[in-house]
C-alpha cells in the first residue's frame, strides 16, 4: 500500500505512541499508525482514543523486524516518528537478543526503509537510559554514553545507525532522548501507575529503590515534543534531549500521589522490584535547553498536574471489567 504524505508513527500502540497519535490527528495530519501485528488484531492504548478521531487515521499491522513489509508502511509518507521498541529494561537482561532484534535490526529496517522512500524527515527515538550514571548535576547531549542495560546498548546501537543514515546516505535523521514520560495508559509497570494503583488498592506499597530520581515529562508534552521535531523544518540531527529539567525521586513521587489523594503511604520495599545494581541509574536530570532553543518546545503540565490526571485515567480503569484495552476484530 502507498501513502500520500503525512506522518508514520511507528510503535502508535504503545503508550507514548497512542499520546503521539492523539496528537497528529488534531493536528489534522494525514496519519498512519503502525501496530505490531497479532492474530488478535489488537490497537493497543489507541482504544482510548475517541473512535471518530481514529477513523480519521490509517491503521497498519505489522512487524519492524520485517523490513520489506515496513518498506510498504512507509512508502510515500513525508516524516516517520519510529517509536516501536522493546522498552522494559529488566526483561532485556533475559532476553537481550530479542531487544537487538526489534531495536537494532528494527531501526535498520526503518532508517533504508525511509531512505528508499526518500522520506522527508525520520525522528528516532532513543532513550536518556544511553547516558548511564550522570556525571553532571544536569544531562546535556555531550555526557558520555554509558549504557548500563542491554535495552540501553540497544539504544545506543540504533543512535548510530541513524547517526551514519544520516551521514552516509543524508537521510535526514532527528534523534530524540526522553527521559521519563508518564501519564495515563502507561504500564503499570512503570514507576508512577504502580505508585498510584498501588495506592488506590488502599494496601500499602510494595516498591523497589526509592532514591532513583528520574525526570519525569507529561505524555502529551512528549508526544507535542515529538510532533515537533517531526514537522517544525530541519532541526538536524541533534541528539536533543527531552525532559523537564526538573527530577525528583521515587519517594517524591510517593509524597506527591499521597498528597493527592490525601493519605500518608505506607512502603515496604520488595527485594524483586529492585533491579541489580549495576543496571539502575542513580539520577538523570535533562538539560534541555538544546531542543528548547531549537524547537521552542516546554512542558504545558506540572509533575503534580500530570500524576492527578494519570490517577483518573487508572480510577476509571479500575472501574471497568469488559477487557477495554482489547479488540477482538479481525485483522488481516
Ligand atoms: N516511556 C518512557 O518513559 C520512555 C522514555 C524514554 C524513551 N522511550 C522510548 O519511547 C518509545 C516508546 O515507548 P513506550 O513507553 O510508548 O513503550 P510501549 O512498550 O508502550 O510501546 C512500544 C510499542 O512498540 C511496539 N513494538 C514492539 N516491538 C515491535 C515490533 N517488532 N514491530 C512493531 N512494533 C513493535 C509495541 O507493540 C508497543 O506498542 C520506545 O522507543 C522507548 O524506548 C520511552
Amino acid at each position: 500500500m502507498s501513502r500520500t504524505g503525512g506522518i508514520v508513527v511507528t510503535g502508535a500502540g504503545g503508550f507514548i505512541g497512542s499520546h503521539l497519535a492523539e496528537a497528529a490527528l488534531a493536528a489534522g495530519l494525514s496519519t498512519t499508525l503502525m501496530l505490531r501485528y497479532s492474530s488478535q488484531g489488537g490497537i493497543g492504548n489507541l482504544v482510548d482514543l475517541d473512535p471518530d478521531t481514529l477513523s480519521r487515521a490509517d491503521m497498519v499491522w505489522g512487524d519492524i523486524t520485517d523490513g520489506r513489509s515496513l518498506a510498504r508502511i512507509i512508502e510515500g509518507a513525508d516524516a516517520v516518528v519510529h517509536l516501536a521498541a522493546l522498552i522494559g529494561i529488566p526483561y532485556s537482561l533475559a532476553a537481550p537478543e530479542s531487544y537487538v532484534a526489534t531495536n537494532v535490526t528494527g531501526t535498520l529496517n526503518v532508517l533504508e526503509a525511509a531512505r528508499l522512500a526518500g522520506v522527508g524527515r525520520v525522528v528516532l527515538v532513543s532513550t536518556s537510559e544511553v547516558y548511564g550514571d550522570a556525571e553532571t548535576a544536569a544531562i546535556d547531549e555531550t555526557h558520555p554514553l554509558k549504557p548500563q542495560s542491554p535495552y540501553a546498548a540497544t539504544k545506543v546501537a540504533a543512535e548510530a545507525l541513524g547517526r551514519a543514515w544520516h551521514q552516509s546516505f543524508d537521510l535526514p535523521v532527528t534523534i530524540i532522548r526522553p527521559f521519563n514520560t508518564f501519564g495515563p495508559r502507561q504500564s503499570r509497570r512503570a514507576v508512577i501507575p504502580t505508585i498510584i494503583a498501588q495506592a488506590l488498592r488502599g494496601d500499602g506499597l510494595r516498591l523497589g529503590s526509592l532514591w532513583p530520581q528520574r525526570d519525569f515529562t507529561y505524555a502529551a508534552d512528549t508526544a507535542a515534543a515529538l510532533l515537533t521535531a517531526a514537522t517544525a523544518g530541519d532541526i538536524g540531527l541533534g541528539p536533543y534531549n527531552l525532559g523537564t529539567g526538573r527530577s525528583v525521586s521515587v519517594a517524591d513521587v510517593v509524597e506527591i500521589v499521597g498528597q493527592i489523594l490525601g493519605r500518608r503511604l505506607e512502603v515496604e520495599t520488595d527485594p524483586e522490584r529492585i533491579r541489580p545494581a549495576s543496571g539502575e541509574v542513580d539520577r538523570l536530570t535533562a538539560d534541555n535547553r538544546r531542543f528548547r532553543e531549537a524547537t521552542g518546545w516546554g512542558p504545558r503540565l506540572s509533575l503534580e498536574e500530570g500524576i492527578a490526571r494519570t490517577i483518573d485515567q487508572l480510577r476509571r480503569d479500575d472501574g471497568r471489567s469488559d477487557g477495554h484495552r482489547r479488540t477482538d476484530d479481525y485483522r488481516v
